[in-house]
């Protein structure tokens, strides 16, 4: 068995081959387990299987209308769930499967309700972390996957995050450690059979571009607008009220809201001058996440959920580059920071 420790150096104990055989067990009997992806943990469910995935919105306290990722095997699956599927969509799978690439496709009559939220498409992703390969063979069918988490709040990254955050929702949790890549998967959709970026993810514009061709807009404004809660203004949020600011604003910022007696988090690329990267300073509780944007993004949700468990009056958020290597990063941040009232 093998012992996997994490930043925070709490060590936990990897699933083996007879957790996973039991997983599938479990989900054949129609209950829900929790596994590690490469992007973030999944909350899963046998996907032909209405009360199962019914039971993974009521743990996630989701609105039902909302569909949920198809997690297959590998690409030969793309046909059992989808159809009229455009040759993007396949040199796309071609390309990134397994890997963090979900494609939103018209969905095949297996595809129900209570996985498509009663929309016409279906989405579909092929998982790379061992783990997640695994538990398709075991299980043999396909899993309907949410991110594991409460709905709206921050994706768990860890085994420990799921269970503090789902408990007894979850008959088990397959624990793989830490994610890879931290943030949830590229998503894209097909318009006339051109592609669109429906969220941004590992898996760059520019890598979906040069396999797929140009990315279309849903509108022509330049502007996808999905209907996805990712896409919910406020989403991956942490409980504590959050801001973004800019870099050359950061220190002053965190200095004058200190000076009002509150206290702050903040989450940064480096620390200030001399201080370490999870310190105390200017009177915050400062996390550094990396000037490198993967860094950045594997660490993310951690140090949200670690910044949030201290009880601050607010978590102040240094805003990224501008550049495109930052802009799934980018995205997460606007949706877990709020517009707020300067007080
Ligand atoms: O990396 C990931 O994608 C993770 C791991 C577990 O695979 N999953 C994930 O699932 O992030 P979730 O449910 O938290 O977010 C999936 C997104 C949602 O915004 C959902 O609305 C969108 O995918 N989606 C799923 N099916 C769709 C469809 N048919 N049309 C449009 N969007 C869809
Ligand atoms: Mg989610």
């Amino acid at each position: 068995m093998q012992r996997d420790s994490d930043a925070a150096g709490r060590t936990s104990t990897l699933s083996s081959a007879q957790d996973v055989a039991r997983a599938a067990q479990l989900l054949r009997a129609g209950k829900l387990v929790a596994f590690p992806t490469e992007t973030v943990y999944g909350l899963g469910g046998d996907a032909e299987n209405a009360a199962a995935v019914r039971a993974i919105f009521a743990a996630k306290g989701r609105p039902a209308d909302h569909p949920v990722i198809v997690h297959i095997s590998d690409a030969s699956h793309l046909d059992l769930w989808a159809r009229n599927i455009p040759p993007a969509a396949r040199a796309l799978a071609a390309a990134f499967w397994p890997g963090p690439l979900t494609l939103v496709l018209p969905r095949s009559g297996r595809a129900g309700d209570w996985v498509t939220g009663g929309q016409d498409t279906v989405g579909l992703r092929s998982p790379a972390h061992p783990l997640a390969r695994a538990l398709l063979a075991a299980f043999g069918g396909a899993l309907a996957a949410p991110s594991a988490n409460r709905y709206g709040h921050v994706s768990p990254t860890d085994a420990a995050h799921v269970r503090d955050e789902l408990g007894d929702a979850v008959a088990m949790v397959l624990d793989g450690g830490a994610c890879p890549l931290g943030i949830e998967s590229t998503i894209v959709g097909f318009s006339d059979g051109s592609p669109m970026l429906l969220r941004p993810g590992s898996i760059s514009a520019a890598q979906i571009e040069n396999v797929a061709g140009p990315l279309v807009t849903a509108d022509g404004t330049g502007v996808a607008k999905p209907r996805v809660p990712g896409s919910v203004a406020r989403h991956y949020a942490p409980r504590t009220p959050a801001e973004l600011v800019e870099s050359a604003v950061l220190l002053p910022r965190v200095a004058a809201l200190v000076a009002k007696g509150m206290s702050i988090g903040v989450l940064a690329l480096v620390p200030p001058p001399g201080v370490g990267a999870n310190d105390t300073a200017a009177g915050a509780r400062w996390i550094a996440c990396g000037a490198n944007a993967q860094d950045y993004a594997r660490g993310l949700y951690r140090a949200l959920r670690s910044l949030d468990a201290k009880g601050l009056d607010r978590i102040v958020i240094e805003m990224p580059p501008q550049t495109t290597e930052w802009l799934a990063v980018r995205d997460r941040l606007g949706r877990a920071a709020q517009v707020l009232a300067d007080e």
